[in-house]
């Protein structure tokens, strides 16, 4: 899948820092193109990517709201298979390093049930929305929004530029994109919009193999149930649920 152009607009009062880093990152990748179908908006107040046609809200990160939020309210808790993959339910709350940050939707997930959880993203664009909404939630009026936010970190790169945390962690998460299989109608609007600018993640494999490298206590891989093993390797065990699927490659105890 090819990946889309993006054009940039900043107006006055944005964060003129991070617009000048994305533009320069997305120049590097010769992916800024002033006629782009996409525009990621720099806004006094968020950034958020956009498409021209007005077809398609634009997308933002927005911790306090909509799906995410109703998932820390409603979310199942240490219960939740995401929650049992990461080793929550063996009353261990682990360091984890969401490697593959995307919208930050997991991660956030993690940090509300207690974990620090430091994020890397290779997207500029991704990490642009990443980074705009993670410093927006840990400003929120929402104590509990906050509180949870600033277990949160986030740095643009890639483990498989030998990027990794100063500190210990206990788990590698990962969750790289997979190809779309599905027809457009099936396939969440926001999810299409976003797939379109990061394209798929053809390296997967070797991510994992790098993951597996570094020192942690296990590496936990989401897939969708019916795709095949990262890599072909074999996990420790998996949790499989309806739709999705945790690969869990245990390495030592989890302390
Ligand atoms: C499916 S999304 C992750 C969604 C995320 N779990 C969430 O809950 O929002 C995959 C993301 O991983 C990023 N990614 C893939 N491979 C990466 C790598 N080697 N290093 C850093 N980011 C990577 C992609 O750019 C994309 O934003």
């Amino acid at each position: 899948m090819s990946v889309s152009s993006v054009a940039l607009e900043v107006a006055v009062g944005a964060d003129a820092s991070l617009a000048e880093q994305t533009r320069q990152r997305l120049c590097s990748q010769g992916r800024l193109d002033t006629a782009a179908e996409f525009v990621l908006q720099f806004a006094p107040e968020l950034v958020q990517l956009a498409h021209p046609s007005g077809k398609e809200n634009p997308l933002l990160v927005d911790f306090a709201a909509g799906a995410v939020d109703h998932r820390r309210k409603f979310g199942g808790g240490k219960g939740q298979d995401i929650a049992k993959a990461v080793g929550l339910n063996k009353g261990v709350t682990p360091r984890i390093l969401d490697a593959t940050a995307g919208l930050g939707r997991d991660a956030f997930a993690l940090a509300s049930l207690g974990c620090q959880v430091d994020m890397l993203e290779r997207s500029p664009v991704v990490f642009a929305l990443l980074a705009d909404g993670l410093a927006r939630a840990q400003a929120a009026a929402n104590g509990e929004v906050a509180r949870i936010a600033n277990q949160m970190t986030v740095a643009y790169g890639s483990v498989l530029d030998g990027l990794t945390p100063a500190h210990l962690i206990d788990v590698v998460y990962l969750d790289p994109m997979f190809p779309e299989r599905q027809k457009s109608a099936l396939v969440k609007k926001d999810m299409r919009f976003f797939h379109s600018v990061v394209g798929d993640d053809p390296d997967a494999d070797g991510l994992l193999d790098a993951a597996l490298a570094m020192d942690c206590a296990r590496v936990v891989v989401k897939r969708p149930s019916k795709a095949p093993l990262l890599a072909n390797r074999q996990p420790s065990h998996q949790i499989v649920g309806k739709s999705i699927r945790y690969d869990i490659y245990a390495k030592r105890k989890l302390a």
